[in-house]
């Protein structure tokens, strides 16, 4: 039996530091959105005890440097199930771009391996299992609208009706989060983050509104390592007139609009001076995309 789960991209609405912690970590506030920009996670059962990963991506680790193999590893341990797992990634979503994609590779192997194992875990305890894979990894196994808190994997759910569209310029950048928080200076900390009234806005559908609420911490520590990232910020802006943002510990950059035209118009702009533009939208939790939660054949 071959199962498919789609692991969705995410863009950061803000993202607020509030300290560095003693275990090295940083404590966030962050609002973490859904977009529909997605991989495939293709899994088929193994009789022999191995993990086995292909992907139509060469510059994907396919060894345990890949999230979606930790995942599965996580997955076999803590149920105790004696098999292995094949495990085909076709990957859309660029890598180390600030979009969770390893990240959400790993959550949907762990919603992929329970139904292929019939293991009936719910999404919690499957989201327990993806923190010991990743911060982030929490946060994408229900995909949807949440505020992270923690290391980002305390969750305060959001059930919205705001709809958005979103162009995403990746620029052919690799960045390491780790570097990224290390460069944080004390200074950039906070402890009035941005999150409540990101979430009003949601909640009252002030489209219009919410491209002035986008803010990210991290934003000047990944432009001052990667002048490259601002100067190309600047020129979308340029072009665009629209304020741009970048997801993450970056480099992917961002805008949204709230209407298909105006979201066609500066993908348009856009496609005619770069390369690498991504046409997205919002997108609602796991659960609600009721293809996904059809039992396999
Ligand atoms: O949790 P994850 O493995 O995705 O984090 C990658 C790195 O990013 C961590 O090792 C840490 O250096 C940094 N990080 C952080 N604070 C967070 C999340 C990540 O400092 N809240």
């Amino acid at each position: 039996m071959l199962l498919l789960e789609r692991a969705y991209a995410k863009v950061n609405l803000t993202l607020d530091v509030l300290e560095r912690r003693p275990d090295g970590y940083h404590e966030v506030d962050m609002v973490m959105q859904s977009i529909d920009l997605s991989d495939l996670v293709w899994l088929e059962r193994r009789s022999a005890p191995t993990i086995v990963l292909e992907s139509n991506a060469t510059y994907v680790p396919t060894d345990d440097r890949n999230l979606a193999v930790q995942a599965a590893q996580v997955f076999l341990q803590e149920t105790g199930i004696v098999a292995g797992v094949h495990i085909n990634l076709e990957k859309n979503i660029p890598v180390a771009a600030g979009l969770a994609g390893g990240s959400s590779d790993a959550a949907a192997t762990l919603r992929g391996m329970n139904r292929l194992f019939n293991t009936g875990l719910t999404l919690d305890e499957l989201a327990e299992m993806g923190a010991k894979i990743g911060s982030d990894v929490p946060f994408c196994v229900y995909g949807g609208t949440a505020i992270a808190r923690g290391r980002g994997e305390r969750l305060t759910r959001i059930d919205h009706r705001c709809h958005m569209y979103v162009l995403l310029i990746h620029p052919r950048v690799f960045v390491s989060t780790a570097d990224i928080y290390q460069g944080l200076n004390p200074s950039d900390f906070t402890d009035e983050p941005l999150s409540t009234r990101m979430v009003q806005a949601l909640l009252e559908e002030q489209v219009d509104v919410i491209p002035g609420l986008v803010d990210n911490r991290l934003q000047p520590v990944t432009f001052a390592m990667y002048p490259e990232v601002q100067q190309l910020s600047e020129k979308v802006e340029m072009v665009t007139r629209h304020p741009v943002h970048m997801s993450g510990s970056g480099p992917t950059l961002f805008l949204l609009a709230p209407t298909i035209q105006q979201a066609n118009r500066m993908y348009n702009a856009l496609r005619g001076i770069m390369r690498d533009v991504y046409f997205s939208q919002f997108v609602g939790t796991v659960s609600s995309l009721a293809n996904l939660q059809s039992r396999p054949e």
